[in-house]
């Protein structure tokens, strides 16, 4: 950038376009506090201010409108460059400074040298360079030298480029859009939490059996083949929880109807599925049938519900069933019409459902997506009446939004499950996600721990990768790998392309079923420590799977490690290398005591476990899926003492599903551990909720590291709910 003598003008290259732009010199942008201490908003002037499109990132909009009363000043303030049509907000750090954030975006994890580009689109087969993905998070987790750690959020929903260098943010969008501040905070949770509190608390709740595996596959083509498949897990005890329809048991692609040869009775197939402890999800796609007769199209048309052209009339594209309309899911009586029809699909016997193409995925055009000058009748809330250049990143959500409340009024004593492929921040309010249309590659394999783990940083902690990559076919070594680290992601699915080969946890050899059968396992029996993390999550706003910096922020050596991550204090070691297994790589720990354990299973295709020192965590027996679990189930807890000869750990429990838990029907206890001598003592230090503590055997594994542990059993008793469990001796 250079200045010209004597004139407050610069000339400066905007990035994405090389051309040079005469504009007016950067400004600092003006502020105010909003939301809660350390939290401020940032626009280029008052004219600017008004003129800013209200939020669809925010829970409530009246929180980025509002100032609240602080004394507090921001630590840094970006200046603002006002060209014609955009606004370019730049910010500058200090050296040492990593970034973050960004979404759903591949490559590696720490994002200096990256340019983001937010346009939801459809990215089949999609490498670490492209970019724009499925999701648009314009947000930016600046990580400074110290660990203390700024959240920056750009509230727009329009296109928009974020570029981070060393030192520097450049964010580059349509004017006028304001910036949000997170923190400085001491550590990047703090900035999570601060998120959230804008964006909605992390999560809804999921139901537990969400927290189960899923098996998926475009498509299980009959209800005799799902029957078989569903079998088959439990035949070869491979515990499982959900099975997975995805387009072909619609008749003809079109949504809310079933195939009548393939799946003629979809209630029957679902009370099939629940008698053997398996929930369905089915696929629900924004494109309808332009048909007249076939209802859906028809009830539409009657509401007037479709997204518009610029004519003014109905906007049509290609989609999986041919020539589609598309729901404005940007109004509110669309959305209800919508919810309406899916309150209706449910008592077909539906647990969950599956949101697709919604970015929204056109086949016929150019560029892949329905033209920007569309119109969408869009509440005022939300902008009012724009074109589709305003809310296309925003579409996939706002479908989210109306399943998921079509979910609810089917059921209101059930949490929703939604599933979407597009998102925008602030999208964990009704769904999770996964990280679409990936390859059966070692490099993807590799990629999916950083994208759960951005995603994760961007607000989504819901979330995963088709594992066993859904593109091409993936050989024994590498699904059996994938299946490894995937069973220890939030979200954990295996998904795989139509055309491609069989890719079930048997499908490639009994050594690999063997491995499959093991993560699986793990899993199953880490679904305590999973529930609990998810209710921390859904109350907190912190991260369920977190990159290993969180565990010291300051400790640069942390910031790039891309094959682990921690689970609350549970490290994850992952090789995502063909030829050596986990064991073999050198593994950069946090500083502190790292105990490494595992449940009796060590492989070198499943990766390497720690417990940090000073923590406990809850570990249930290996059930075949989660109806299977049960109160009186023993207990195992899982300790590794810190330095002092202490720990402590949360357990949450609750009935899995429903809201019970909103109204005290939960018990969460804190454990802890302390040793005297050559005693440990494990004990229950404090209880919340209405719940009685269940009896139970208690069983502490004490950890002693390289994989070693001691044991006892206890007893829990259900009387007392402040000292349960008598003293464990360790002769060590
Ligand atoms: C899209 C989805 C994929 C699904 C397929 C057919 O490609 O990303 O998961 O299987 O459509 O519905």
């Amino acid at each position: 950038m250079q200045k010209e003598e004597g004139k407050n003008i610069v000339k400066m290259t905007v990035s994405g376009d090389n051309s040079e732009t005469i504009a007016t010199s950067p400004t600092e942008m003006i502020f105010e506090p909003i939301l809660e201490h350390g939290v401020f908003r940032f626009d280029c002037s008052v004219e600017h201010r008004k003129a800013a499109f209200p939020s669809v990132s925010f829970k409530n909009i009246k929180d980025r409108e509002v100032p609240v009363i602080s004394h507090s000043v921001p630590a840094y303030t970006p200046t603002c460059v006002c060209l014609e049509e955009k606004q370019v907000v730049t910010f500058e750090f200090s050296p040492g400074t990593s970034f973050y954030g960004t979404g759903e975006v591949g490559g590696e994890l720490e994002r200096t040298r990256k340019r983001v580009f937010t346009w939801n689109t459809d990215a089949w087969g999609y490498g670490p360079g492209t970019t724009p993905l499925y999701q648009s998070h314009p947000w930016v987790l600046v990580v400074l030298p110290t660990g203390e750690t700024l959240g920056v959020l750009a509230d727009t929903t329009q296109k928009c480029e974020v570029y981070m260098n060393r030192g520097i943010i450049r964010i580059t969008a349509p004017t006028a859009y304001p910036i949000i501040t997170f923190g400085p905070f001491s550590s990047p949770t703090a900035v999570l939490e601060s998120l959230s509190h804008a964006i909605g608390k992390n999560c809804f709740m999921p139901p537990k059996w969400a927290l189960g595996y899923h098996q998926c596959r475009f498509s299980y083509m009959s209800e005799k083949r799902v029957a078989e498949i569903a079998q088959t897990f439990r035949d070869k005890k491979i515990p499982a929880d959900v099975i997975w329809m995805d387009i072909d048991y619609m008749d003809g692609f079109r949504c809310f109807t079933f195939d009548k040869e393939r799946f003629p009775d979809p209630s029957a197939l679902a009370k099939y599925l629940h008698n053997n402890g398996f929930k369905a999800v089915w696929m629900l796609d924004p494109g309808i049938k332009k048909e007249e007769g076939y209802s859906a199209y028809d009830s539409g048309s009657k509401d007037d519900v479709w997204v518009k052209q610029a004519d003014g009339k109905p906007f049509i594209g290609e989609v999986w069933p041919g020539p589609c309309v598309f729901p404005d899911y940007t109004n509110s009586k669309t959305r209800s019409w919508w919810a309406s029809l899916v309150k209706n699909f449910i008592s077909n016997g539906v647990d969950g459902i599956w949101n697709d193409m919604n970015e929204p995925a056109v086949f016929n055009t150019v560029t892949k997506t329905m033209p920007e000058n569309n119109i969408h009748c869009g509440d005022d809330e939300l902008g009012g009446v724009q074109n589709h250049s305003h809310y296309h990143n925003v579409y996939g959500t706002l479908m989210a939004r109306s399943t998921y409340e079509g979910i609810e009024l089917a059921d209101k004593n059930k949490r929703p499950f939604v599933l979407t492929r597009a998102g925008f921040i602030g999208s964990q309010r009704y769904a999770a996600t996964w990280t679409g249309d990936n390859l059966s590659t070692w490099e993807h394999l590799h990629m999916s721990i950083s994208m759960v783990l951005q995603l994760g940083l961007s607000g989504q902690p819901l979330s995963g990768p088709d594992i066993g990559g859904f593109g091409g076919n993936a050989t024994p070594r590498l699904f059996g790998r994938w299946m490894g680290v995937g069973a220890m992601f939030p979200f954990c699915r295996g998904h795989s392309e139509v055309a491609t080969d069989d890719h079930e946890p048997w499908s490639f050899g009994e050594e690999c079923e063997e491995v499959c059968r093991a993560a699986l396992k793990r899993r199953y029996q880490l679904l305590p420590h999973f529930y609990t993390l998810f209710y921390i999550s859904h109350t907190t706003g912190a991260p369920v799977a977190a990159p290993i910096f969180f565990a010291d922020p300051k400790d640069s050596r942390l910031r790039t490690v891309e094959n682990a991550f921690l689970l609350g204090p549970l490290l994850v070691y992952a090789s995502t290398l063909n030829n050596q297994g986990s064991h073999e790589l050198h593994h950069i720990l946090p500083n502190g005591t790292w105990l490494r354990f595992d449940f009796e299973d060590s492989h070198p295709d499943l990766p390497t476990l720690y417990l940090r020192g000073g923590s406990i965590i809850a570990v249930a027996p290996p059930h075949l899926h989660v109806g299977e679990f049960t109160l009186s189930d023993d207990l195992t807890l899982l300790v590794s003492l810190d330095e002092n000869g202490k720990a402590e750990g949360l357990l949450f429990e609750d009935d899995g599903d429903g809201y019970g838990y909103t109204e005290g029907r939960f018990l969460i206890t804190n454990y802890i551990a302390e040793k005297h001598s050559s005693i440990v003592t494990v004990k229950v230090s404090k209880t919340e909720g209405g719940w009685q503590r269940p009896k139970r055997r208690v069983h502490v594994r004490l950890l002693l590291g390289g994989g070693a542990m001691l044991d006892a059993w206890g007893w829990m008793e259900r009387l007392s709910r402040l000292l349960c469990l008598q003293k464990v001796k360790f002769q060590n």
